[in-house]
């Protein structure tokens, strides 16, 4: 090898093609491995801030929510940015319209899914100008009542959705073998609606209570809300003080905090005033609407069988309650069926064991977390 004008016997005016072949080894040998890892860091990062895009935050869908592919969650960075985030909904609704007269009228189950083909499958609606601020499960315990269930239906959705609440109705039913459980549906509600989205209020509702005004927002506040203060077969007067049935509204942390409703309320009465001493117990307190505002319609209907065993059931429920509630439900369900105006459910359970309080298995102790 000669010298050159460079000195140094450098070889890149004269032999070119090692100078082509250092570059390359460059690339190949160091820079891809350097580069690797650097892109490989740079993808973690990503994923880490990114990865769980979906139903953690407000502009969420449930589709995408659901793919969790590599390729959707790493891109999914790039689609929020190009889909058009909503503004969201204003604070207070701007069309609501105040008192209005519950329509008892019953439509055919054809006639309500023709009036309604604006709504999801599965009775889920949300704002299509803006992103709510709410994402609310309206759980409705239900035994054999078709014709309340259509009047509510009815009722229930041109309100939730003037309210811009980004919502869905489940409705639950229970296996015609067992005795009817209110609470216990409504514990299986929570769950269930849950594993469909990722829902943060939920109101639990009688089917026979139809509101009387929309400014009744259905929603959760800090505290567990009584939402049925004045019923006009009870001549618009709360009953007690005590009371938290009808159609009430806890967070999905307050539900937690209680460890749900209690099991064990086979027939009629009782899980609500156990319902208020498990809030008592875990130092939270009731709110309510004044009662010119929360006031409802009660549906006409024959008294189920009373639960005379309620009484023995709350005295121990007080402190039992970590141990009977949704860490301890066992169901099976039998039914998922998304329909137009709701999404049925319906379970069955061993009547017998939750009964004896035997083998009681712990799903989870949400109290404790
Ligand atoms: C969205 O639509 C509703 C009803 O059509 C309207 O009242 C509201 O002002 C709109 N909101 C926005 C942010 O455009
Ligand atoms: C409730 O508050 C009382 C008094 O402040 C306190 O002693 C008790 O530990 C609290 N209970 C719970 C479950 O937080
Ligand atoms: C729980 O109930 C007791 C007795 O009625 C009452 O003194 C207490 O203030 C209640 N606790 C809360 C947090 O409301
Ligand atoms: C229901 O539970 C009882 C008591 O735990 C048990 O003896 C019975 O076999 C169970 N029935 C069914 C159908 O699993």
């Amino acid at each position: 090898m000669t010298n050159n004008i460079f000195g140094h016997g450098s070889s890149f005016i004269q032999y070119p093609h090692h100078a082509l072949r250092k570059v390359k080894d460059l690339f190949t040998i160091r820079c891809i491995p350097i580069l690797g890892i650097a892109c490989l860091t740079i993808q973690f990062i990503l994923l880490t801030i990114y990865g769980h895009l979906g139903c953690g935050s407000e502009t969420c869908d449930v589709e995408t929510n659901k793919d969790s592919s590599f390729f959707r969650i790493f891109l999914g960075r790039f689609y929020k940015e190009t889909v058009p985030v909503l503004p969201s909904c204003p604070p207070e609704p701007p069309d609501l319209e105040g008192y209005i007269k519950p329509t008892t009228e019953v439509l055919t189950w054809a006639e309500l899914e023709y009036n309604y083909l604006n709504l999801q499958m599965g009775g889920r609606y949300k704002p299509l100008n803006c992103t709510s601020r709410h994402r609310v499960a309206i759980i409705v315990p239900f035994r054999d009542r078709d014709i309340h269930l259509k009047i509510f239906l009815n009722n229930i959705h041109p309100i939730l959705k003037r309210q811009q609440l980004d919502y869905g109705v489940y409705i639950v039913d229970l296996d015609p073998a067992v005795s009817f459980n209110r609470a216990l549906l409504l514990n299986v509600g929570f769950l269930e609606s849950l594993k469909i989205y990722d829902y943060q209020c939920f109101i639990f509702h009688d089917v026979d209570l139809l509101p009387e005004n929309d400014n009744i927002m259905y929603t959760c506040p800090d505290s567990p809300r009584h939402m049925s203060v004045a019923i006009d077969r009870m001549g618009y007067k709360l009953p007690y003080d005590k009371i938290f049935g009808g159609v009430t509204a806890m967070t999905k942390e307050q539900f937690y905090k209680v460890n749900g409703y209690s099991n064990r309320y086979f027939g009629w009465g009782g899980e609500d005033d156990d319902m208020f001493n498990r809030i008592n117990a875990t130092n939270q307190t009731i709110t309510r609407y004044p009662k010119d505002i929360a006031r409802y319609t009660m549906l006409p209907h024959v008294r189920q069988q009373e639960n005379l065993a309620r009484f023995d059931i709350l005295k121990s429920g007080k402190i039992t309650f970590h141990r009977d509630g949704i860490n301890t439900l066992v169901y099976h369900r039998l039914t998922l069926d998304f329909r137009r105006l709701f999404t049925y459910i319906l379970v069955t359970v061993n009547q017998t064991a939750i009964e004896s309080g035997r083998g009681i298995r712990y799903n989870h102790d949400f109290t404790k977390s």
